[in-house]
C-alpha cells in the first residue's frame, strides 16, 4: 500500500533529508585518499547525533554500521572497514536518518584523486539517470516512466542497471511501497500521486548487470568485476513536480 504524505508530513521529510543531504555534503569533504572507512562511518553518525538524528541504518535487519561505503565493484552495502581508500578508488556513500517521525535517504558516488576516464563517465551517467527518473516523478505519470526513463539513459551509455536491488517509498518507515526498479516500461506500473515520497536509486554496472553478495551477508559486488555507482535522492511528488528533498548544498 502506498501511503500519501500531506504538505506538512513533507516538510517533516525534507527536515530529516536535509540531516542526510548535509552529512554526505561534509563526507563530500573528507573523502581522501588515505582515510579509513570505518572513521567515514564515525563521522557520519557524529553529526547525525549531534542534530537529534538516528542514523537509519544501523541494527536495520542487523546492519552493523551507520553509513553503507561501496568502493569500485562494490554495488551497494558495503560495510565501514579498516580499508584504507586509495586514489582511483570510486566511493559509494549511501547514508539515511530517522528523524521527528521520517526518514531521509539519499546517495551519492565519488572519484577519489585521478580516476580513468571510464570510472568518471559512469559516475556521470549513473548520476544522469537518476535525474532523467526524478523528472519523470509527475503525478499522473506511471511508475514505470521513472524505471524506463532510467533504464534507457544507463543502457544509452553502454552500462547495465541493477536488477537484484531497487527504489522504494519512505516516510515514516525507510522502505514503503512502492518498489522502484531501475528497469521497466513507459506507461507501466502505478499512476504517481502527488504526496508519493520516492527515494529513486539507480545501480550502475560499467559491466553486465548480474551482482553476487558476499559471505559477509551484505556487501552487494558486480559478478563481472566491473565498477558500480550509486545515487540516491529522496524526491516528494507536488503540484509543481518533483521536488527534491534530499538535495546537497
Ligand atoms: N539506501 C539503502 C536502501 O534504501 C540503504 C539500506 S542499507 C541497510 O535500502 F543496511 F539499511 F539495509
Ligand atoms: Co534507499
Amino acid at each position: 500500500m502506498v501511503i500519501l504524505k500531506l504538505p506538512d508530513e513533507i516538510e517533516k521529510a525534507r527536515a530529516s533529508n536535509r540531516i542526510v543531504a548535509e552529512v554526505l555534503s561534509k563526507l563530500r569533504e573528507k573523502v581522501k585518499p588515505g582515510v579509513k572507512t570505518k572513521d567515514l562511518d564515525k563521522f557520519a553518525e557524529e553529526i547525525a547525533l549531534k542534530r537529534g538524528a538516528k542514523p537509519a541504518f544501523k541494527g536495520y535487519h542487523g546492519y552493523p554500521y551507520s553509513l553503507c561505503i561501496s568502493v569500485n565493484e562494490v554495488v551497494v552495502h558495503g560495510m565501514p572497514s579498516d580499508r584504507i581508500l586509495e586514489e582511483g578508488d570510486i566511493v559509494g556513500l549511501d547514508f539515511g536518518v530517522y528523524y521527528q517521525g521520517y526518514f531521509g535517504d539519499a546517495t551519492i558516488t565519488l572519484p577519489l584523486g585521478k580516476v580513468s576516464e571510464k570510472a568518471l563517465k559512469l559516475i556521470r551517467v549513473t548520476e544522469q539517470s537518476l535525474y532523467a527518473g526524478i523528472e519523470q516523478a509527475v503525478d499522473g505519470n506511471r511508475l514505470g516512466d521513472i524505471s524506463a526513463a532510467v533504464q534507457s539513459t544507463v543502457e544509452d551509455a553502454g552500462y547495465s542497471v541493477v536488477r537484484d536491488f531497487v527504489g522504494h517509498g519512505i516516510g515514516k518507515n525507510l522502505h514503503e511501497d512502492p518498489q522502484i526498479p531501475n528497469f521497466g516500461k513507459k506507461g507501466r506500473g502505478i499512476e504517481l500521486k502527488k504526496g508519493m515520497i520516492l527515494a529513486i536509486e539507480p545501480m550502475v554496472n560499467a559491466g553486465k548487470y548480474r551482482v553476487k553478495i558476499l559471505p559477509d551477508g551484505w556487501t552487494v559486488i558486480t559478478e563481472d568485476g566491473s565498477l558500480s555507482a550509486h545515487f540516491e535522492h529522496s524526491i516528494a511528488i507536488t503540484d509543481n513536480g518533483p521536488d527534491i528533498l534530499s538535495k546537497l548544498n
